[in-house]
């Protein structure tokens, strides 16, 4: 079942349209009736005929005309169960695939800021992400990243960060094309990991890791595997401390508690879009607070038409490719209370590919 191409349909028709308008209105979209029906899916509730057009239970159907009827029939049967999906959940994806273009930007931060270390030098590392959801993305460095140099693209050599890890689970990696440049990928330590989310997702729940898996679309089978283990591997760990609310009131708050020589990193990826345009610049008015007092960076991985970056981007980097446009890197640090904002380059938005070419300095 492909949730794209068929939401036309699905929202043309009258029971799913009866079923949309049960949800909050906010909520009223075809995509979350799409995750609330693969949810149930992937829980073996809905099997027979709609099963076999999703991948992710190793259906192999191609969607054709009898797929919408499948479908309606299935949203009649289960009515209750994806109303209430409806008024309880927002379609909520945590991304690990997105650390690929955190690890190649704070790499570069590193190395612009400690230029005679290369980086080796940088003080370790305090992320504070926004828009956390289950906080899987700031498992970054226990994550292995194969950036794959394209042989069409600027730079043939490719890198590779290997983590080990304990053997406890398997290993999550995550493998990325290079258009451009192959980014470094050193790390300081982390010494903390902080989340803020409005619903933040619980891996110890299994009611919301379910939610995570609904809200992959079903033809990625890979992605849900890889979400998979990287959720056994956070599952396994209990150094991030999540923090439930918004972000503007919460952050800068949270960010007192951290020590003051650890260099602190907030991280936002497919989270501005969810704000209006005046808690955008609420948010960057927070953020300038914070860097007036302390060392700050930001690593911000969003649409290419949000401001503060959409300038920048559009002078550094020019118009996006229309078929992918991708999100757009970009950092912020603050030293000595000065303000410098860069464009690295653009990223798939689960990390597929990557064209990172990041300013001399
Ligand atoms: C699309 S998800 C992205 C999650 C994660 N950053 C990633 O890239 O995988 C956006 C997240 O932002 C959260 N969010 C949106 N607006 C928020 C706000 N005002 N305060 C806190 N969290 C918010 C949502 O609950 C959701 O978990």
């Amino acid at each position: 079942m492909r949730q794209r191409g068929g939401s036309d349909a699905l929202v043309a028709d009258e029971v799913a349209a009866a079923i949309i308008d049960l949800a909050p209105r906010a909520q009223r979209r075809a995509t979350l009736v799409f995750a609330a029906v693969h949810d149930l899916v992937l829980r073996g509730v809905v099997q027979g005929a709609l099963a076999a057009y999703y991948p992710t239970v190793g259906g192999d159907r191609a969607p054709d005309a009898a797929a919408t009827a499948a479908f309606l029939e299935v949203v009649d049967r289960h009515r209750d169960l994806i109303v209430d999906r409806l008024r309880t959940r927002s379609t909520q994806t945590n991304e690990p695939g997105r650390t690929a273009a955190q690890r190649a930007a704070l790499s570069w931060l590193q190395t612009r800021a400690y230029p005679g270390s290369g980086g080796v030098d940088a003080r370790p590392l305090a992320l504070v992400e926004v828009g956390a959801s289950a906080g899987l993305l700031l498992h970054l460095d226990r994550y292995a990243h194969r950036f794959v140099a394209d042989p069409d693209g600027a730079c043939r050599r490719s890198s590779t960060s290997s983590v080990r890890g304990d053997g406890s689970t398997p290993p999550v990696v995550i493998e990325t094309r290079c258009l451009d440049r192959v980014p470094a990928t050193r790390l300081a330590a982390i010494v903390r990991r902080i989340g803020i989310d409005r619903t933040p997702m619980r891996v110890g729940d299994p009611d919301d890791r379910a939610w995570l898996r609904a809200c992959v679309w079903p033809e990625h089978v890979d992605r849900l595997a890889r979400l998979d283990r990287a959720l056994s591997l956070a599952a396994t760990h209990d150094d991030v401390e999540l923090h439930q609310g918004d972000l503007l009131a919460l952050h800068e708050s949270i960010v007192a508690t951290i020590d003051p020589d650890l260099q602190v990193v907030v991280l936002h990826s497919a989270t501005l879009a969810y704000f209006a345009p005046e808690d955008r610049e609420r948010f960057e008015a927070i953020l300038d607070g914070i860097g007036s007092r302390r060392e700050l960076w930001r690593v911000g991985l969003e649409g290419h038409f949000l401001e503060p970056f959409a300038g920048l981007v559009a002078r550094r980097l020019g118009p996006p490719d229309a078929d992918q446009p991708g999100f757009v890197i970009a950092t912020t640090s603050w030293v000595d209370g000065r303000r410098h904002d860069a464009a690295l380059g653009r990223m798939q938005s689960h990390g597929a590919w990557l064209r990172f070419a990041p300013p001399a300095r």
